[in-house]
């Protein structure tokens, strides 16, 4: 009945004066809820169109509410219908709803949470409590009043098929929840930099220069909410021409982007600022342009943040909309944003929208793969009755019931306990519980298992506590566990009918096993008496020098030095050849005259023994003739060195920027760049399991003396788990200009990562232009090549250290292998087989240039290309950049 007449009034309204209508069709990928909704109850809201659904499929806890009739219709007509009711959480700590995105795993949301009290329960009394997104703090929701309403918006990156919003009680009153949205997103869009861990929550979003707008549009296909804003001191500009909004992904709306803010006094500038109480709180802005006036006119204008520059030189296109963001977070509590003209513009600065994100940082990581897939497994088995959502040990202190974990600094929490102690567990023991390596407490006992006592439970190493009393298990409890009882490693409660008292219960299996191990034993002391053997003798070549046991684990041909040894090669480390993050490298001279490269680990590096002997591990394994070559490594007192082979022509990077030596013709660049896309095929093909290498760039790429590259510095190299898993999670590492875009945000580490760091190393080669352009305002060269790419001009990014002494249709065709090498999906990436042939045919070409009339060739390119990345790009061939309003 208030529905019915709810909805006419509305449709009055939505008539009258505004249409804000989001069409069914627009709506693909929505995921609206209309929490504690009746269910079943699924309606389309006409305020906004948007077709809600009730929460039973997204969550199973809590219970559905109403607010007080007081907050609700019609004494409060204005209220959204998704706020009339809520869901709150009487019981559990910890409440989730699991939300899957259309899009999966890798894909980029929009998530907006949306709370009201409206004293629901009568008791007057406004709750606190915390809202987490997977296991990272996401907000403290706190109300000002019950008729409040809190809404927050995050950007995030789901790294699972599921996305998991939850609710904690931090004791200060029962969490509830009105209505929760997603919304997929363009995944170019919102990017952050490199080194930031986290997802961006709205800060404030405005449509600037206009008032009278609703602040949700039709025609937003990201359904984002924009407040209309403006100041005493701006004129508001406005047009009904359509403005052109599909200049790059973040498709402000065309009735956002028709109003804008200009200055009342056309020569002031345009200012806003904001503040916070953080200091070390970091912001992306997103500011909207397009110059709503055609008319014999220049706009242009600076923006600064602080009184820092932000953009040089701005122009908004006309009717065409541009967005211009900070690539660098801007830090700090205070923030002023300043828009003035500049250059030769004659007319005041405009903006048409703005949003301003604030980084959250999400440094927790989700529980350990191998025990979430585990526990996953036990609770579909045993059906586990209890809360079990969202992560099963974070946030740290709100592991689900029963579950205890191990939280370290550098690891993913462990699950070191599960208590599943009377929870109607029906069947046999479920092998996943196996698969908990890390459980030190495991109790079963009152519930209803049957079957054996499962030899499995022996794996748990570290088990120290196992309880399978009041259960029908049958057999006994296998000996090693009863041997790690009696000396007191293990507790262990069983019934008395699964412990076998001494000869009563010896298996037949017993028996067989006897001859195995004796027979075993015996070819272990042969074995034994070999090594020992070896040892004396050996120790009799080399004296007393490979005292190291440490050692051990590096054992191989390759020759183990002592840090004498080491000292001595390198004339007491007297020539320093190049610096990594690993340490220095040092020129040495073994004794047979031939040179070689010392790494000395350094006590201060960050990469640790770890890294070392991953590396030391990994040259071990591989020998290709563009790989670095490894002579031996020396472990003694704490010092660890690496000797390599000595490259004469240091690494890429210098030799390119280095203008003293003799400029790299076209097709020695090509012999280079193959020779190291043969390297990098080797480790990804060629090695079994897969070696990512994951810090390529012209720094890692060493030159000998005939200026034949080596692909160098595994120590940040991972080898590929060989099983059906195609990618790894981990952290991110390697170099800011090379790194993936795709790995950065989702941590997901592929071959494919290396394949986007070569297309980098390969159009450093063609432009002569380091991957991050110091003298250009730190431009990425991506951006610096985006342009003329689209404009089909490629003759001006050539080194011009070549002079015009290539085959240009060789030099496209490298620009096109480097253009599909860096795109920002991975799967649309070459793989470094379909690199190494596509460099083939460019030095082919390059070659049969010298042996044909040079003039004879007419540089006519093929078809323009386009930059597959951030939309920078695509904006830089606009001649506009804009600012912000002020105040
Ligand atoms: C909330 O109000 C609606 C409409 O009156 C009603 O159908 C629903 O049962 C109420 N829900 C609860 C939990 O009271
Ligand atoms: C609740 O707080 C808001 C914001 O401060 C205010 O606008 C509103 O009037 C308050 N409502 C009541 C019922 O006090
Ligand atoms: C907003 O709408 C009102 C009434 O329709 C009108 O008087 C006012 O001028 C409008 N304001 C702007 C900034 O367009
Ligand atoms: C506009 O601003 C300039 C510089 O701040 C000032 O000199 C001028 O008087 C202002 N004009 C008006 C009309 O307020
Ligand atoms: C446009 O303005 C410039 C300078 O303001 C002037 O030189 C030029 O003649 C004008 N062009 C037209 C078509 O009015
Ligand atoms: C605007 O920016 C450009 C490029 O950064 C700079 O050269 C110029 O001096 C700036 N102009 C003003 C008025 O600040
Ligand atoms: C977890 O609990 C411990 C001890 O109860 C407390 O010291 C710690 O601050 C809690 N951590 C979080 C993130 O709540
Ligand atoms: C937690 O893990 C760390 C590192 O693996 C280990 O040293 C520590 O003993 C563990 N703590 C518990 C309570 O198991
Ligand atoms: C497991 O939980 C039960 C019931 O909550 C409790 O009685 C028992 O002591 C717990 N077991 C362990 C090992 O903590």
């Amino acid at each position: 009945m208030v529905y019915v007449l709810r909805l006419f009034v509305l449709w009055c309204v939505a008539a009258g004066f505004v249409h804000v209508y989001v069409h069914a069709q627009v709506q693909t990928g929505y995921i609206s809820i209309d929490c504690g909704s009746p269910e079943n109850f699924n309606y389309v809201d006409l305020d906004t169109g948007i077709s809600y659904t009730s929460d039973e499929s997204f969550i199973n806890t809590g219970v559905n509410r109403n607010i007080s009739s007081e907050y609700a219709y019609p004494n409060n007509p204005m209220l959204p219908q998704p706020l009339s009711d809520l869901r709150t959480f009487p019981q559990g700590n910890k409440n989730c709803y699991t939300l899957r995105p259309n899009g999966g795993k890798n894909s980029l949301n929009l998530i907006r949470a949306t709370f009201m009290y409206g004293n629901y329960d009568g008791q007057d009394k406004l709750p606190e409590f915390d809202l987490y997104l997977g296991v990272n703090f996401w907000l403290s929701v706190k109300f000002i009043n019950a008729s409040d309403v809190v809404t927050t918006e995050i950007v995030h990156l789901a790294l699972k098929d599921t996305i998991s919003i939850c609710l904690i009680n931090t004791g200060k009153g029962v969490p509830l929840i009105s209505g929760l949205e997603l919304r997929p997103l363009d995944k170019s869009i919102y990017e952050i930099d490199d080194e930031i861990s986290g997802s961006l929550v709205l800060f404030q979003r405005f449509d600037m220069g206009y008032v009278n707008g609703t602040g949700r549009y039709t025609d937003d296909m990201y359904d984002r909410i924009w407040s209309p804003y403006t100041s005493p001191s701006w004129d508001s500009l406005r047009t009904s021409i359509e403005i052109d909004v599909s200049g790059d992904g973040y498709r402000a709306p065309n009735e956002v982007m028709q109003t804008a803010a200009t200055p009342k006094n056309g020569t002031e500038s345009l200012e806003f600022s904001w503040s916070t109480s953080d200091s070390n709180a970091q912001f992306y802005i997103y500011m909207y342009f397009a110059d709503l006036v055609r008319k014999n006119q220049t706009r242009e204008f600076n923006v600064s943040w602080n009184e820092s520059p932000l953009f040089g030189n701005v122009r908004p296109r006309v009717y065409r909309a541009s967005t211009f963001y900070n690539s660098k977070a801007l830090v700090g509590s205070e923030h002023k944003i300043s828009i003035g003209r500049s250059g030769s513009g004659n007319v005041p600065p405009i903006l048409n929208a703005v949003e301003i994100y604030r980084v959250q940082e999400f440094s927790d990581s989700a529980t350990l793969i191998r025990d979430d897939d585990a526990i996953d497994d036990i609770r579909t088995t045993y059906k586990v009755s209890r809360n079990w959502v969202g992560d099963p040990c974070g946030p740290k202190n709100y592991s689900w019931e029963g579950v205890l974990c191990n939280y370290t600094i550098s690891n993913p929490p462990q699950i070191i306990s599960l208590n599943l102690s009377t929870s109607a567990l029906t069947g046999q023991i479920a092998s996943s519980i196996g698969n908990l390596s890390s459980l030190e407490t495991l109790d079963l006992s009152n519930n209803s298992l049957t079957g054996p006592i499962p030899e499995f439970l022996e794996n748990l190493q570290l088990l120290k506590f196992l309880d399978l009393r009041g259960n029908q298990l049958s057999g006994y409890v296998p000996q090693s566990l009863l041997d790690r009882s009696r000396t007191r490693l293990l507790t262990l409660r069983v019934d008395s009918q699964n412990l076998c008292d001494s000869g009563s219960c010896q298996t037949k299996k017993k028996k067989v096993v006897v001859p195995i191990v004796a027979s075993l034993v015996s070819v272990f002391v042969v074995l034994l008496l070999l090594i020992i053997i070896w040892r004396i003798k050996r120790k009799g070549k080399t004296g007393k020098e490979n005292s190291n046991e440490e050692g051990r684990a590096l054992e191989s041909n390759n020759k183990q030095f002592t840090y004498a040894e080491v000292v001595n090669i390198t004339n007491n480390f007297d020539t320093a050849i190049g610096k990594g993050g690993f340490g220095t490298v040092y020129l040495g001279r073994l004794k047979n005259g031939s040179q070689v490269a010392v790494k000395l680990l350094s006590t201060k590096s960050s990469q640790g023994y770890k890294e070392f002997q991953n590396e030391a591990e990994l040259l071990m394994r591989v020998h290709h003739r563009n790989l670095v070559s490894f002579v031996g490594y020396s472990h003694n007192d704490n010092k660890m060195a690496l000797v390599y082979e000595f490259m004469a022509n240091g690494n890429l990077k210098s030799y390119i920027s280095d203008r003293s030596v003799h400029p790299l013709t076209w097709e020695m660049r090509l012999k280079i760049a193959i020779d190291a896309a043969q390297g990098l095929e080797y480790l990804h093909h060629g090695c079994r399991p897969a070696i990512i290498h994951r810090d390529v760039k012209s720094a890692n790429i060493l030159l000998n003396e005939n200026l034949n590259a080596k692909i160098a510095d595994f120590g940040l190299s991972k080898g590929l788990p060989d099983d059906h898993t195609t990618h790894i999670l981990t952290n991110v590492t390697g170099t800011t200009g090379y790194l993936d875009p795709e790995y950065r945000r989702s941590h997901n580490l592929n071959e494919k990562s290396d394949v986007y760091s070569f297309g980098i190393v390969l159009l450093e080669l063609i432009t002569g232009q380091p991957a991050i352009i110091k003298n250009k305002d730190h431009i990425h060269i991506m951006h610096y090549v985006g342009p003329h790419l689209e404009q089909g001009d490629i003759t001006s990014i050539i080194d011009e250290q070549m002079g015009d002494d290539y085959n240009l249709d060789s030099v496209w065709k490298a620009i096109e292998i480097s253009v599909a090498c860096t795109r920002s999906m991975s799967t649309q990436r070459m793989t470094m087989s379909e690199v190494l042939t596509g460099l083939k045919m460019c030095l082919e070409m390059e070659l049969a240039r010298g042996s044909r009339n040079k003039t004879n060739y007419v540089g006519q390119k093929m078809a323009v290309l386009k930059m597959d990345h951030s939309p920078e790009v695509c904006s830089m061939d606009f001649d506009l950049m804009t600012g912000i309003s002020g105040r």
